[in-house]
């Protein structure tokens, strides 16, 4: 019973204590004109990086790095021999300009590995369709599946045509109307297709434009459910099925796809810091003061996302206002990024690129993101805004307020 009662107390006390340590860590609080003084003497330094990146002497330079790396590596499925040297080529490139503490860290990684793969339309007339398996799908039985198929718009076309989907493949042919709310077919296409029996699910490709290309990503099966392979295919082939279904047309579909899914590879991620506030420990996150992410393509910058208390918000509005020169001193809402968020929901404020990405998903996951689709000049404008935020940022003496 004494016992007991101790626990309980104890369970009691413990979010105070956190609470209380959180404080002391924060030991002494500057005035924030203190803080905006001292971000204010960075405007010099902001205005030679700006100048450096965009007329200076590294005018283009991560266009023409960013170049020469995925032209030299190429693509990088998690887990491939083309991560490793991805990763080496970057850990070089940071050594050989001299920053401080880069260093390599293990990792496990899921390592999937996408083989050969097609799929035929056999009827009604013979056409290849083109496709990209998605992330993580099991192959096909050797010699493929081959099967007749059955087009759905949207899940409750799904659910409401069930008794007509077994032993079929299941083509989704939704309409696009966001990234964040179409990718969901993708994600959960495979599983909500083996639900009511299906052999295969292909899903139309998640892009408001199209040039007959698949895009593919990740998706998840659902467990417990049965494991079926699933491909993307291009907006225009998933439209011509939907016109050739709604015709009464019988659809006749081969698809054939090795794919595996390996033991978790040993990988290394690559750590470097701007500046040297050591690492005392690989992964100690009272060490981190920001944690930033370009995922949105690197077009013409807007501004920049930010999660972080009220008082971190504050400072990173003055470190904003230290690219007048280049007009992107948006401070947004919503920092929060894929790449990050382990990072962020342990507390460390977040940021993410905010660019004009109209344009970003006709190309996403796509043979067609390529170099041709970069521009110098909008990159140059992306770096000098990376650089100034993570120089200033680092540079100051209190970390960011959490
Ligand atoms: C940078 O790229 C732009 C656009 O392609 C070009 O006009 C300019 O000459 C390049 N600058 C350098 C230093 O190569
Ligand atoms: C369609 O393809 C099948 C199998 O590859 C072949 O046997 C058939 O002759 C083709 N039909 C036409 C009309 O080309
Ligand atoms: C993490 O870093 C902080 C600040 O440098 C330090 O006080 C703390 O002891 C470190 N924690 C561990 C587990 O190394
Ligand atoms: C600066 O950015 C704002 C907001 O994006 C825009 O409305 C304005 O036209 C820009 N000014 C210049 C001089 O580019």
């Amino acid at each position: 019973m004494i016992k007991q009662l101790r626990k309980l107390i104890f369970l009691a006390v413990l979010p105070y204590l956190l609470v209380k340590q959180c404080d002391c860590n924060l030991h002494r609080v500057k005035p924030f004109s203190h803080v905006a003084k001292e971000i204010a003497r960075y405007a010099d330094v902001a205005k030679s990086i700006i100048d450096l990146a965009v007329n200076g002497k590294a005018q283009n330079r991560s266009y023409n790095r960013l170049a020469d790396f995925t032209d030299t590596v190429g693509n990088r499925v998690s887990g491939s021999q083309n991560l490793d040297l991805a990763i080496k080529y970057v850990y070089n490139g940071l050594r050989k300009d001299g920053l401080d503490n880069v260093h390599l860290e293990p990792a496990k990684i899921p390592h999937w590995v996408r083989g050969k793969e097609s799929a035929v339309m056999l009827l009604p007339r013979n056409h290849t369709l083109a496709i990209l398996g998605l992330g993580s799908s099991v192959g096909t039985p050797v010699g493929g599946i081959q099967a007749e198929v059955l087009v759905v718009e949207s899940f409750e076309e799904l659910e409401r045509r069930a008794g007509e989907a077994e032993g079929k493949i299941v083509v989704f042919n939704q309409p696009f109307v966001s990234y964040g709310e179409t990718v969901e077919y993708r994600e959960l296409g495979a599983s909500k297709a083996a639900r009511v029996g299906a052999v295969a699910s292909l899903i139309r490709s998640i892009t408001p434009l199209s040039i007959n290309s698949p895009h593919t990503g990740w998706q998840d099966y659902e467990v417990g459910v049965r494991r079926i392979p699933t491909a993307c295919i291009t907006v225009e082939d998933a439209q011509m099925m939907g016109r050739m279904a709604r015709r009464g047309q019988k659809i006749l579909v081969h698809l054939s796809m090795e794919a595996h899914t390996l033991p978790d590879a040993d990988s290394f991620n690559t750590v470097a810091e701007i500046k040297g506030k050591e690492h005392s420990e690989q992964a100690n996150i009272s060490n981190f003061d920001l944690v930033m992410e370009s995922d949105m393509g690197t077009f013409a910058p807007l501004g920049l996302q930010f999660s972080g208390n009220a008082r971190a918000r504050a400072v990173m509005r003055e470190v904003m206002n230290l690219l007048q020169p280049i007009n992107t001193t948006a401070l947004e809402d919503h920092g929060e990024g894929t790449d990050i968020y382990m990072w962020m929901d342990a507390g460390v404020p977040g940021a993410s690129l905010h660019t004009a990405n109209r344009k970003y998903f006709w190309f996403h996951h796509s043979e067609g993101d390529t170099m041709s689709v970069q521009d110098p000049l909008e990159m140059n404008l992306c770096s000098a805004l990376w650089a100034v935020v993570a120089f200033v940022v680092a540079d100051l003496e209190d970390m960011l307020p959490r």
